[in-house]
């Protein structure tokens, strides 16, 4: 059965509302309206508590990009925290603000992967955007590689370490495309205990080297198994706006650890607006750790 996986320790972001294929988030002290297209339905606040947004992104054309428009005085870039990292919100032209908060509960499961190792664990965060998940795994003890291909992702994850009072943690930051630096580590025989990967639909290396989920994702696992150690303690995969079941993870994530046992749990990212309880699943996800 698909589990649902919902970040409850927030104490700086809520989904307020959703509706009209928007939702309205408050992140820190600003409240923000961007695209859901999941968020079939009506909204449930009145008009007047969704034009308290401090900015709205507005879609331009039928892909990603757009621009924010500021209703209020709002900063260009501002500081939150969950638990005790700290990192920056920054509205981008991709409607993305430097963090997915429905992804903190991955940032929970694994610092309790590695703390119950009670050794340190070599982890691979693939696809890393920002760092919040490198930081997690820092901060429970593991030597991290995070790589990402967009140079201004992988200054916010330096900048989000030192906000975090991190710096001498080991995280070792790196713009590259995945599946050349995935191979590399093979040839150079790097093993991990821990993998991390958030794989978008479509992506680019930062040699416009193409990603596409559905046509790499299989071969990006068989590539990482040659990168495990003797003894991995977890593997967890996100992946946004693929409009499929979980189960399609199953397969990739068994080849990739068949030889090594454990347990394999796939299900979906939730979160839940306050306003009237709906829900909206951003994101499919597998867990897989050692039994
Ligand atoms: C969905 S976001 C990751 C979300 C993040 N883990 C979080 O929760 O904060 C996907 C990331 O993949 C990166 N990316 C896309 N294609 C890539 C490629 N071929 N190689 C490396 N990174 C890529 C993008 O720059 C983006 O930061």
């Amino acid at each position: 059965m698909p589990k649902s996986y919902r970040s409850t320790n927030w104490e700086t972001y809520t989904l307020l509302d959703s509706g009209k294929r928007c939702k309205l988030e408050q992140f820190g002290p600003y409240r923000l309206v961007r695209p859901e297209p999941r968020a079939l339905w009506k909204q449930a606040w009145p008009d007047e508590e969704w034009a308290k947004a401090d900015a709205e992104f507005i879609v331009a054309g039928r892909g990603d990009g757009g621009e924010w428009v500021s209703r209020k005085e709002i900063p260009s870039r501002w500081e939150m925290n969950y638990k005790d990292m700290r990192f920056w919100i920054e509205l981008a032209v991709s409607r993305q603000v430097g963090v997915f908060p429905e992804n903190a509960a991955q940032w929970d499961w694994i610092r309790e992967r590695i703390e119950r190792a009670k050794r340190q664990l070599r982890v691979l965060n693939l696809f890393g955007y920002t760092g919040m998940a490198s930081l997690a795994a820092a901060q429970a003890g593991a030597e991290v590689t995070h790589v990402d291909s967009s140079r201004r992702a992988i200054r916010m994850g330096r900048e989000n370490q030192a906000l975090s009072g991190l710096e001498d943690k080991p995280i070792r930051w790196i713009v590259e495309d995945v599946m050349k630096y995935a191979r590399r580590e093979v040839k150079r025989g790097v093993k991990y205990d821990g993998v991390i990967m958030d794989p978008p639909k479509y992506g680019l290396g930062p040699k416009r080297e193409r990603w596409e989920f559905f046509r790499g994702f299989g071969s990006l696992c068989e590539v990482l198994r040659e990168t495990l150690s003797d003894n991995p303690q977890f593997v967890v995969v996100t992946a946004y706006a693929l409009e499929s079941p979980p189960e399609i993870l199953v397969p990739h994530i068994e080849t990739m650890m068949k030889e090594y046992g454990g347990k394999l749990e796939v299900g979906e990212l939730v979160v839940v607006e306050k306003s009237a309880g709906r829900n909206i699943r951003p994101a499919i996800t597998a867990r897989w750790w050692a039994g």
